[in-house]
């Protein structure tokens, strides 16, 4: 059975929509009568991000999916998230507007695997990227996001052993910048690693001006060339204090929406992936629309739940990331 049948989520529903219908006055009339915030991630389609409440990086997402008093929440991003907010927000409704969008990096790590890989190290402690199912995370003692995972390891003592899951890729970053050793599990997201080196580097010389970006999910050989990296939230800070005015984005895509309104003068080139295809797109991100906004939040289905025993497990750890974070103001 794939990942995604086996999750929670109630109900799907696909009907017609006429086409005629102002689907952005829609949203907001149903938003408005129903108390529902709608939380998009920089990776959703630029129509979404433009009606969302508060659009951000996983580490944001989490902060916001804790302190809203709405009474529905719409996560427009894909699965975990979804279910990340629920875990904070229990007693309120979270709504996924495609149940099928899921993560390849989150699939890459399946729980009962990852049980027996914890076993083999006792003594060590573990720190597991948000990007996985609210079933890893109850086997965790710390979640982390891209844009904490540096501090949270610092944040404990130099001898403590760490198992590091379910990103390679961000973890060998984040080894590189502690210094400190991890155990880490052998997973990566299809996105990320789909950058050309060899195409990057020829961009470049077309461009010797252009600043290189990357999303710390990339591959070693691919950080290794950046200007900067960062979460999605930081690489966006990044264009907007940066005196540059061309920048090569290797992320998903959807994020230059938000860098070109945010920097009218300044050109984002994505960078080239390792096939024909001309886009960074990621195929689960990209599965919400606005058509399915607007029905999710109509029919409220899907809907995403999550076992109780398993929300009062995985709570502790995110909450613990969230605590250290708040502590050191990220
Ligand atoms: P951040 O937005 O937290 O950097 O995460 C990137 C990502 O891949 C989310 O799926
Ligand atoms: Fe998962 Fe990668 Fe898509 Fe993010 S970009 S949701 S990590 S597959």
């Amino acid at each position: 059975m794939n990942v995604l049948e086996e999750i929670n989520i109630k109900g799907f529903v696909d009907e017609y929509i006429d086409p005629t219908l102002d689907l952005f006055a829609e949203i907001e009339r149903l938003k408005k009568e129903k108390n529902a915030v709608i939380l998009a991630h920089y990776y959703q389609e630029a129509d979404i991000q433009d009606i969302a409440d508060y659009i951000g990086d996983s580490l944001g997402l989490s902060q916001e999916a804790a302190k809203t008093d709405a009474a529905i929440i719409v996560f427009a991003g894909v699965h975990f998230m979804a279910e990340t907010a629920k875990i904070l927000s229990p007693n309120k409704k979270v709504l996924l507007p495609d149940s099928k969008a899921g993560c390849s990096l989150s699939d890459s790590c399946p729980p009962h695997l990852f049980k027996k890989f914890k076993e083999k190290y006792p003594d060590h402690l573990v720190i597991t990227y948000v990007n996985c199912t609210a079933e890893l995370k109850a086997l965790s003692d710390i979640v982390c996001t891209s844009s904490n995972a540096v501090q949270i390891v610092e944040s404990l003592p130099k001898d403590q052993k760490i198992i590091f899951g379910p990103d390679k890729n961000l973890g060998a970053y984040v080894m590189k910048k502690t210094g400190r050793d991890m155990v880490l599990w052998n997973g990566a997201c299809m996105v990320h690693e789909i950058f050309a080196q060899e195409k990057i580097t020829k961009l470049k010389e077309r461009h010797p001006q252009a600043k290189f970006i990357a999303h710390p999910e990339c591959e070693d050989h691919i950080l290794a060339m950046a200007d900067y990296i960062g979460s999605t939230t930081g690489l966006l800070n990044y264009t907007v204090k940066s005196d540059g005015k061309e920048f090569i984005v290797a992320t998903e895509s959807g994020i230059i929406h938000q860098m070109a309104k945010a920097n009218s003068d300044k050109t984002f080139i994505p960078a080239p992936p390792n096939n024909t295809c001309a886009c960074n797109d990621c195929p689960h991100m990209k599965r919400n629309t606005l058509e399915k906004l607007y029905l999710c939040l109509k029919n409220e289905l899907p809907e995403v739940d999550v076992p109780r025993e398993i929300i009062e497990r995985a709570r502790q750890p995110i909450e613990r990331m969230l605590e250290i974070s708040a502590k050191l103001g990220l």
